[in-house]
């Protein structure tokens, strides 16, 4: 239980009944990023609908969560830089402490993502190294920097780019659960990394709910994360 946050676990939770979901969903499904973050959002959705193909599958999960920690990792190293230079400064020491916090959480939430599924995605599917390996650990790379200059330059970009990926993975879990709802309830969990998270689901149905639960959070806690940057002005 070390490495998850209680309020985030009963938020998670509280996301299964579809009416909280909705309702926590709305908050940003209207929210407008900048052209930038555009452009590489979608380009970003394109390369792996190109490689990976449009439909969901456990590998194309793997690879998607294989990206989707990097820029938590990106934001928590970028944070620590700027306090070897802001320390003396207590307001945006606390406000880089609390983004660190909030992306280290993160980022753990999203290798317990790849390490569970990657898992899982062993039984089901045959993976080719290139493709679901090296592509993704050498886009990881790249991406780790991308994101760290994005924030260091402007953070709003970053945050609104992450905005866009969680989005696209929070769709691409849903439609997962529907097409698969049957299969995935008779398909039993076992795995010692998700026991030592923290979590227990039944089925796979469920993992995978808890999963796509935690999408949504990371792209609404994006949004906020701007919100905090207006309030400081
Ligand atoms: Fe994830
Ligand atoms: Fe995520």
């Amino acid at each position: 239980m070390e490495h998850i946050d209680a309020e985030l676990e009963i938020l998670n939770s509280s996301l299964n009944n579809p009416v909280v979901l909705e309702e926590y969903k709305k908050r940003y499904d209207d929210y407008k990023p900048h052209l930038l973050p555009r452009i590489l959002g979608h380009l970003l959705v394109w390369c792996g609908n190109t490689v990976y193909g449009k439909k969901p599958s456990y590998l194309k999960f793997r690879a998607v969560e294989v990206i989707a920690r990097v820029p938590y990792h990106s934001w928590d190293s970028a944070s620590f830089t700027f306090l070897t230079m802001f320390y003396q400064n207590e307001e945006k020491a606390m406000h880089l402490a609390q983004l660190s916090q909030f992306a280290r959480l993160a980022s753990d939430n999203e290798t317990m993502h790849v390490v569970v599924i990657s898992a899982l995605a062993k039984v089901e599917q045959k993976a080719n190294v290139v493709v679901h390996t090296v592509i993704p650990m050498l886009f990881a790379f790249f991406y780790f920097w991308a994101a760290y200059w994005l924030y260091v330059f402007n953070p709003r970009d970053a945050f609104e780019l992450n905005y866009l990926f969680e989005s696209h993975a929070f769709e691409q879990y849903s439609r997962f659960l529907e097409e698969n709802e049957e299969e995935l309830k008779k398909k039993t969990m076992s795995s010692k990394y998700l026991e030592w998270y923290g979590r227990a689901p039944l089925n796979q149905y469920e993992f995978f709910k808890s999963v796509r639960n935690d999408e949504i959070i990371h792209r609404n806690k994006s949004i906020e994360e701007i919100e905090k940057l207006g309030n400081r002005g």
